[in-house]
C-alpha cells in the first residue's frame, strides 16, 4: 500500500558520508507515494550534489536561506508550511545540536522552527560522537519535544569503527516515515463525516448549491483512517477520489444526506458535519425545464432539515461536531451554533478570507468547546485535519473514558 500517498515530505540532508543514501531514500519515499522536496545544508553539498537530488526528486533543491531568487520561487515559510513531515536524513551530530538549541542559522534549522509538521530525524555519525554525553543530552531534548528518532543502527562504520551511529537503510527510513502518520489516537473509533455541498434541484437541469469542494471533509477522513478510526464519508457531489480504507456514501441533496446520516447512528462514535448543507430547497421541483417567459421569477424555498442538530438530539447520539462557516463575528456565531445545535464541539471557520475556507487548499480554524477555544494556525487542509483530530480525540476521550 502507498502509505505516503499525496504526502509532502521535506527531506533535509546534512553533512556526513551517509548523505549519498539520500538519493535512494528519495526513491523509497516516492515508492510510498510521497512528493519529495529536498533542503541541503552547506556541508551536505560536500558529499552529494544538489543536481543529483534535484533530478531524483523532480523538484528544485533548496540550499540557501538568504537567496532572493529561491525565496521568490518558494520562500522558507512557504516550504515549512508545504511539508506534511520534515525528515532529516542523515542527521549529523552538529545538526542535532543546532536543532536541540533552536538555532536558525541556515535554511534547514529555520524550517524546523517554522513548521507545524512533525519532524523525524535519522541520525548518522561515528559511534563515539553518538555515545558522547552532549549528543545524548541533545537527543533527549529532541525526544522530549516529540521529534521522532529513526535509528541509528549498529554495525561497521565508514571510519572503521564498530558500534551505534550508522544511518538506517533507506527502505526502513521510508517505512518509519510512513508510520509517523499512523498515530493510533482513534484506534477502534467509528467516525461518520459529511463533506462537500448539497444540490437542491430547481428543475431537471438547474440547482441551488455552494462553493464547498469537499477538501476539508475528505482530508479529515484520510487523517481519521491514519489515526486508526473506521470511517464512513457521506459526500455531496464533489470531484474527489475516495481516500483509502474509507466507506463512501454519495448523496446529492440535504434530504438524502439527512437520511444517510441517521442510518449511520447506532454504529457511530463521532460525527463530524463538515458539509456545507443548503439551508433551503425549492418548495417544488419542476418536472420539465423551466422556460424563461418573464423578466423576473420567484422560487419559493422551504427549510431543509438541520442534519447535525438531528444527529445531536438523537437517542443514539454520538460525540457531535459541527463546523461554523462565518464571515463576521466568527467566534460568537460559532458559540451560538454550539449551543443551539447541542454540539460537543464546533469548528469555527472564517470563510471571509479567500486563502482559507471554501474550495481553498489551506484552512485555519478555532475549535470551540463549552469552556475552551483552541486555535489552529493556517496550514494545508491535510495537515490541519491531523491537528484537528488530535484536539477532537482529546475532547472525545475526556467525555468517553478510553
Ligand atoms: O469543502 P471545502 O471547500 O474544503 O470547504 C470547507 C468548508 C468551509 C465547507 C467547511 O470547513 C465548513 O465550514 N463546513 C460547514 C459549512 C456550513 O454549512 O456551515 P454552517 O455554519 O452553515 O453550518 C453549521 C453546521 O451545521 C455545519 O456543521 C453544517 O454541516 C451543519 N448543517 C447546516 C445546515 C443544515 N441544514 N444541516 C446541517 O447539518
Amino acid at each position: 500500500m502507498q502509505q505516503l500517498n499525496n504526502k509532502q515530505i521535506l527531506l533535509g540532508v546534512t553533512g556526513g558520508i551517509a548523505a549519498y543514501k539520500a538519493a535512494e531514500l528519495i526513491r523509497r519515499l516516492q515508492d510510498h507515494g510521497a512528493n519529495v522536496r529536498v533542503v541541503m545544508t552547506k556541508a551536505a553539498q560536500e558529499f552529494i550534489t544538489p543536481l543529483t537530488l534535484q533530478a531524483l526528486s523532480g523538484n528544485p533543491v533548496h540550499t540557501d536561506l538568504l537567496n532572493p531568487e529561491a525565496e521568490a520561487a518558494m520562500g522558507h515559510i512557504e516550504l515549512a508550511r508545504w511539508a506534511d513531515l520534515v525528515l532529516v536524513a542523515p542527521a549529523s551530530a552538529d545538526f542535532m545540536a543546532r536543532l536541540a538549541h533552536g538555532e536558525a542559522g541556515d535554511l534547514l534549522t529555520t524550517l524546523c522552527l517554522a513548521t507545524h509538521a512533525g519532524i523525524a530525524i535519522a541520525p548518522a555519525m561515528n559511534q563515539g560522537m553518538w555515545r558522547d554525553p552532549s549528543t545524548q543530552a541533545n537527543l533527549q531534548t529532541l525526544i522530549d519535544r516529540q521529534v521522532a528518532i529513526l535509528g541509528p543502527a549498529e554495525g561497521s562504520q565508514a571510519c572503521g569503527d564498530i558500534g551505534p551511529g550508522r544511518m538506517l537503510e533507506a527502505a526502513d527510513i521510508a517505512a518509519l516515515a510512513a508510520a509517523q502518520f499512523q498515530s493510533g489516537s482513534l484506534d477502534g473509533v467509528k467516525l461518520v463525516i459529511t463533506a462537500g455541498p448539497t444540490r437542491e434541484a430547481i428543475d431537471p437541469v438547474r440547482y441551488i448549491s455552494n462553493h464547498s469542494s469537499g477538501k476539508m471533509g475528505f482530508a479529515l477522513a484520510t487523517a481519521a483512517v491514519e489515526a486508526g478510526a473506521s470511517v464512513t464519508l457521506i459526500a455531496g457531489p464533489v470531484a474527489l477520489a475516495t481516500p483509502e480504507r474509507v466507506t463512501r456514501i454519495n448523496v446529492e441533496s440535504a434530504d438524502q444526506m439527512h437520511q444517510a446520516a441517521l442510518a449511520e447512528l447506532g454504529h457511530c462514535d463521532i460525527f463530524i458535519g463538515a458539509a456545507a448543507v443548503a439551508d433551503y430547497r425549492p418548495a417544488n421541483i419542476a418536472e420539465q425545464k423551466i422556460k424563461k417567459n418573464d423578466d423576473n421569477m420567484t422560487i419559493a424555498l422551504v427549510r431543509n432539515p438541520d442534519i447535525i442538530a438531528a444527529v445531536a438530539s438523537h437517542p443514539q447520539r454520538p460525540f457531535a461536531i459541527g463546523f461554523a462557516a462565518e464571515t463576521q463575528d466568527v467566534l460568537s456565531y460559532a458559540r451560538g451554533k454550539l449551543k443551539n445545535k447541542n454540539l460537543d464541539l464546533i469548528i469555527a471557520n472564517d470563510v471571509s478570507d479567500s486563502r482559507i475556507g471554501f474550495n481553498s487548499d489551506d484552512n485555519a480554524v478555532t475549535v470551540v468547546a463549552e469552556t475552551s477555544e483552541t486555535a489552529i494556525a493556517i496550514a494545508s487542509k491535510q495537515q490541519l485535519a491531523r491537528q484537528l483530530l488530535a484536539v477532537i480525540a482529546e475532547h472525545y476521550y475526556a467525555k468517553n473514558v478510553k
